[in-house]
């Protein structure tokens, strides 16, 4: 008898249940060098998700087990998360409420694509798990997971993650239960990239190019026939496929809160359809679509209403905006100024400040906190809770920028990305003692 079927057999005697079937879909995909060797070595490991489901059915809105022992306090961390409610300490790591959701901290993972639906169905991996769920270790208040379509011709890659159908729900779920189980919020954002889309990435190859037809790439769609840069030209929407797509958002949306995640973010910025219809430099449209500015944010506004309509009452709506295009005579902060205002009264919670994205060959002044002064204004003259982004990788840096008062949290990109841990290492230098740190109960001997 094998090792693995004895196990089994021993299980079956101690009347334990069966775990559920792990899935390492996609890992074997043959041009992934490497990957298929994982895939078998990761298959005769133990079965790694039986912990995780067991856990997390006691574990719902972060009062599991663990939690028990915490000192109590802020509403969403698990044992060892928790930092006294008060107003004491870094500001970082204060609690910040969003309508009926409260945030450990204020130290957030933006949503970074990863290209890594290797099996090129929308489905989350394994790698997807390891990724979100080894950040929520690391102390992120809020984990907002990567741009993901809500539809097939919305995918950025052929490789991008989704939510345009039923069977793409359960996929998410054990990884929205990992983050929640170590103390984290999960958000998702929820995209569709119009003219960037059927773009290519390290795993399809064709990077900052449109991915050919014959190896998986589609026909991009846009508010109006107007290329990206080198990318194919897309093919203008109709008024009825706007309107398909309003409920498409809708419906991922539904999804979503299926899955468990916690709050959602409409992705309008970088370029990315919704993007695209507020920039006048890519919405040529005449009808009520376009031709102005409150054609240009329509359909921002029902994807928001609609997916309010779908969602819990208390649960937050977020929206990213790029707070300029950095064109002449395109998108810019007094209209995301305006916007920001207009989305306040259609329920939308926060806004997540970027820039840029939209148009191709302008120069970016890249620098440390450089997108900074587009969310303080965002925040003063639109009085929206705000976060900010771009360039921020130092503890007291990030801690500045919240003691100013420029945003209400910030989010922490590509030092995430080396740094899984990034939010307990600032607590250590930030002089937060390692006991109101948020360490998993199960790392506090190895505490900074
Ligand atoms: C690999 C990578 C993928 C990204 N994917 C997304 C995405 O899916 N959605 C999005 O809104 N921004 C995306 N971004 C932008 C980041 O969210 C963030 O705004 C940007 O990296 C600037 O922050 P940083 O300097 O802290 O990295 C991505 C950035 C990187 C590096």
């Amino acid at each position: 008898m094998s090792d693995e079927r004895a196990a089994s057999a021993a299980d079956d005697a101690a009347g334990i249940e069966a775990p559920h079937d792990f899935d390492f879909r996609g890992l074997d995909v043959p041009n992934l060098v490497g990957s298929a060797a994982a895939a078998g070595k990761a298959a005769k490991q133990p079965k790694p998700a039986k912990p995780a489901k067991t856990k997390t059915a006691k574990a719902k809105d972060g009062k599991g087990k663990a939690s028990k022992k915490g000192k109590g306090g802020a509403t969403a961390a698990g044992a060892g998360t928790t930092f006294p409610s008060g107003g004491h300490g870094p500001m970082l790591f204060r609690p910040m409420t969003l309508r009926g959701l409260t945030i450990r901290n204020r130290i957030w993972m933006p949503p970074m694509d990863t290209y890594s639906a290797f099996a090129q169905d929308g489905r989350p991996t394994p790698f997807h798990y390891q990724h979100y769920v080894s950040r929520a270790m690391g102390g992120f208040g809020m984990i907002i997971a990567e741009a993901t379509a809500v539809a097939p011709e919305g995918r950025i890659s052929p490789n991008d993650v989704g939510l345009w159908a039923d069977w793409q729900i359960d996929s998410w779920r054990w990884i929205v239960e990992g983050i929640k189980e170590a103390g984290a919020v999960a958000a998702i954002q929820l995209n569709h990239a119009g003219r960037k889309g059927s773009t290519g990435s390290f795993a399809v190859g064709h990077e900052h190019e449109t991915v050919p037809g014959e190896e998986g790439g589609w026909q991009t769609v846009a508010p109006s026939a107007i290329p990206f840069g080198d990318y194919d030209t897309p093919r203008a929407l109709s008024v009825d496929e706007i309107h398909g797509l309003v409920g498409a958002f809708a419906a991922a949306a539904g999804r979503a809160v299926a899955a468990g995640f916690q709050a959602i973010e409409i992705h309008a910025a970088h370029g990315y359809l919704i993007s695209q219809f507020l920039d006048p430099l890519s919405n040529e449209r005449e009808d009520e679509y376009g031709n102005g500015f409150e054609g240009r944010i329509r359909f921002l506004l029902e994807v928001a209403d609609a997916i309010r309509a779908v969602i819990p009452e208390d649960m937050p709506l977020l929206v990213r905006v790029s707070a300029t295009d950095w064109a002449a005579g395109g998108w810019d902060l007094d209209q995301t100024v305006a916007l920001s205002k207009i989305l306040k009264a259609h329920g939308v919670d926060l806004v997540d400040v970027s820039t840029g994205g939209i148009i191709a060959g302008v120069t970016v002044p890249v620098k440390p906190e450089y997108q900074v002064p587009f969310s303080a204004q965002v925040r003063t003259r639109a009085s929206v809770p705000v976060t900010a982004v771009g360039l921020i990788t130092k503890p007291k840096q990030a801690e500045k920028v919240l003691a100013k008062g420029k945003a209400d949290a910030v989010e922490i990109g590509r030092a995430a990305l080396r740094d899984p841990y990034w939010p307990l290492r600032a607590a250590s230098k930030l002089g937060v003692p390692s006991d109101e740190a948020p360490y998993r109960p199960q790392y506090v001997r190895g505490a900074y």
